[in-house]
């Protein structure tokens, strides 16, 4: 039995509680919050469970072998690191941290001492992305052309971090764990509405040494909620709709095929397709709770973590070169000088 405890009882730390306290491997044995009004909630929630506003009583406490982190992002890191040097094994909310070079030493730690060290990229253990990765693996959609998601709201405006480290930290996970391919170079623009506050509309372009495109528009200041994803391929394309009760995920058999007439060999034809959709039957399980038991999985060496440091740097990485872009107007920015320079 793994006994767990989160840091965080915000909005997302109770999720983290509820499905580590639902897995048969581990039980959340206590809960730290600053506030007092939410520490008093979870002792309501969870009679027994030991309360403290001191995280560091917490990380401390030698009864507890994992700890989750669901704090504010700016946060993460220095608790992180601090969980790890006391032998804890830490599962941390999303994005991992603030920069890549704290990523870096998360991981680095981590590794030293031999602990499991996971992101939580929820998205990742939904039944739905994780259909979208086997469909792109298989080869069913052909080469990839393009990847472009819309993820927008009348969302929660954040303090500590913009528009993209909150909502396209979900987009760039998924595509990291979807696409076979690593984005070379990055492009931002984004706008903040609320003097002294970070961006809250963003749009962001993904450049790839292969012949694809991918785009993430986000938005904290829209009248609908639309969390949508197409991915062309050269035979079929996808339209994943998170919003949708069951069929989120759409595979279509349309396309183009592109030839040159006999007659006027420089002239090149484009013929369209257009035959069936299907929408697959999908893995109804609450994300959370896979990864919960993935995480537990991994502890006892079980598993290796999909969503781990690496993937977590990998999406802190985009996202600081994407604010790095941001704040030159949509300079493209490289990946790898931005990683090399962690
Ligand atoms: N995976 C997801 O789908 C998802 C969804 C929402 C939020 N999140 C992530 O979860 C994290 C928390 O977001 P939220 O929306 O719950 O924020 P929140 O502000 O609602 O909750 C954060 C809580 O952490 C507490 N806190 C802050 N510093 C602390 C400290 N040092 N010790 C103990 N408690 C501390 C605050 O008092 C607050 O109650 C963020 O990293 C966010 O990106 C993830």
């Amino acid at each position: 039995m793994i006994r767990v405890g989160v840091i965080g009882f915000g909005y997302w730390g109770p999720n983290l509680v509820r499905n580590f306290t639902e897995t048969k491997d581990s039980e959340v044995v206590a809960v730290s919050d600053l506030r007092p009004e939410r520490l008093a909630l979870a002792a309501t929630r969870y009679r027994g469970i030991e309360t403290t506003d001191d995280a560091r009583q917490l990380i401390h406490n030698p009864n507890i072998d994992a700890v989750v982190i669901a704090t504010p992002v700016s946060a993460h890191y220095p608790l992180a690191l601090e969980a790890l040097q006391a032998g804890k094994h830490v599962l941390v909310e999303k994005p991992l941290t603030s920069t890549a070079e704290q990523s870096l030493r998360l991981i680095d730690e981590a590794a030293r001492r031999r602990l499991t060290l996971m992101v939580d990229h929820t998205f990742v253990y939904t039944g739905a992305v994780r259909k979208i990765r086997e469909q792109v693996a298989s080869g069913a959609l052909g080469n990839i052309y393009y990847y472009d998601s819309v993820r927008v709201n009348l969302g929660l405006f954040q303090h500590d971090v913009n528009v993209l480290w909150d909502l396209a930290a979900h987009d760039l996970s998924i595509m990291d764990y979807v696409l076979p391919y690593q984005p070379c170079a990055v492009s931002a623009t984004g706008i903040s509405h609320v003097p002294n506050e970070p961006e809250n509309v963003a749009y962001l372009t993904l450049f790839f040494d292969a012949n694809i495109l991918a785009h993430i528009h986000v938005n904290w200041l829209a009248p609908v909620k639309v969390r949508r994803t197409l991915i062309g391929g050269t035979r079929k394309m996808i339209v994943y709709d998170d919003i949708e009760p069951s069929e989120k995920i759409k595979i279509y058999d349309k396309g183009i095929t592109v030839s040159n007439t006999p007659e006027h060999v420089h002239e090149m034809m484009i013929s369209y397709r257009t035959g069936d959709m299907y929408a697959p039957q999908l893995q109804t399980a609450e994300a959370l709770l896979t990864e919960a038991n993935h995480f537990l999985r991994c502890i006892a060496g079980e598993e290796t973590p999909i969503s781990g440091g690496h993937a977590g740097l990998q999406v802190v990485s985009l996202l600081e070169a994407a604010s790095y872009s941001m704040k030159q107007r949509g300079r493209p920015v490289e990946i790898k000088s931005i990683v090399a320079a962690a």
